[in-house]
């Protein structure tokens, strides 16, 4: 583990999905402030080019998960800490949502943290201080309306944090999740510019946390990198809520 003044995750290396934009860019941020070597797995490349490695992957296909992680291991043959934070929103009910749009949220927001996961896993077991972290949500833990397939999507990565957790201690990586409330990211950003009013929008967003406000994703991103940092050496299977409040409050108006 990292000694006196050097930077905590100094000398790791950091692969993180959904690397540019909102929670995973922060994240990428912060590991690269505190010394790590920082790999982004993303459609895009966005602000990583400033200080980490973007490596084009649609974490939606085994084909493309495939060739990035080749190229993962051009540039390192070792993986410390492993993001799993890529996913997409889908907005509706049973009644209204499609077979197809289940398939497809399912495989970005699910499915592929098993395929990134597994592709990761021997540079992670070559590691002396492996550890995944998955982004998870409040809408694993509450039910929030008109989101039916991205809750059950986030249960699913919720409980698969336990099993990976339970699979991997024979390898000694611990496993572990955040679950953010609303956070202000380009993602949510882009849901309010949707809404009929904004500005109403975004105020019963704030008003749903208990906190008043939304959190930011410097503050997910704090978490991830408490949960990820080696100091955390017998943290595993645990999640961190970072939501204001919003999932065990109960506060009278
Ligand atoms: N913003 C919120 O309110 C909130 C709340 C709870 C949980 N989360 C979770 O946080 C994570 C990040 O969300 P965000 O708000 O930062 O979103 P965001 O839209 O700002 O960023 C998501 C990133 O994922 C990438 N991505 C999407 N599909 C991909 C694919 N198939 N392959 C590779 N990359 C892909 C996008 O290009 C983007 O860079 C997600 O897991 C989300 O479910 C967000």
């Amino acid at each position: 583990m990292p000694q006196g003044s050097e930077k905590e995750f100094a000398g790791l290396t950091a692969i993180i999905t959904g690397a540019a934009s909102g929670i995973g860019l922060a994240t990428a941020r912060l590991l690269h402030q505190q010394g790590a070597s920082v790999i982004g797995l993303d459609l895009n490349q966005g602000e990583l080019k400033e200080f980490a490695t973007w490596i084009h992957c649609d974490v939606s296909t085994l084909e493309s998960v495939t060739k990035a992680f080749a190229e993962v291991r051009q540039k390192t043959n070792v993986v410390d800490i492993l993001i799993n934070n890529a996913a997409v929103g889908s907005i509706g009910t049973v009644e209204s949502e499609t077979e197809e749009n289940w398939e497809k949220i399912f495989n970005i927001n699910v499915f592929s943290v098993a395929r990134v996961t597994k592709a990761a896993l021997p540079l992670l077991r070559k590691s002396k201080v492996p550890s995944i972290v998955n982004t998870c949500s409040i809408a694993a833990t509450a039910g929030i309306p008109n989101r039916v397939i991205y809750s059950a999507s986030k249960g699913a990565i919720r409980t698969l944090t336990f099993s990976m957790a339970c699979d991997f201690l024979k390898d000694r990586i611990r496993v572990n999740s955040v679950n953010p409330g609303t956070a202000d990211t380009p993602w949510v950003q882009r849901l309010l510019s949707q809404a009929d009013d904004p500005v109403a929008e975004r105020e019963r967003l704030e008003a749903r946390q208990p906190w008043g406000r939304l959190v930011s994703a410097e503050e997910v991103a704090s978490s991830v990198a408490y949960l990820a940092s080696p100091r955390q050496g017998s943290t595993t299977a645990t999640e961190i809520s970072v939501d204001g409040g919003m999932q065990n409050l109960r506060v009278p108006k």
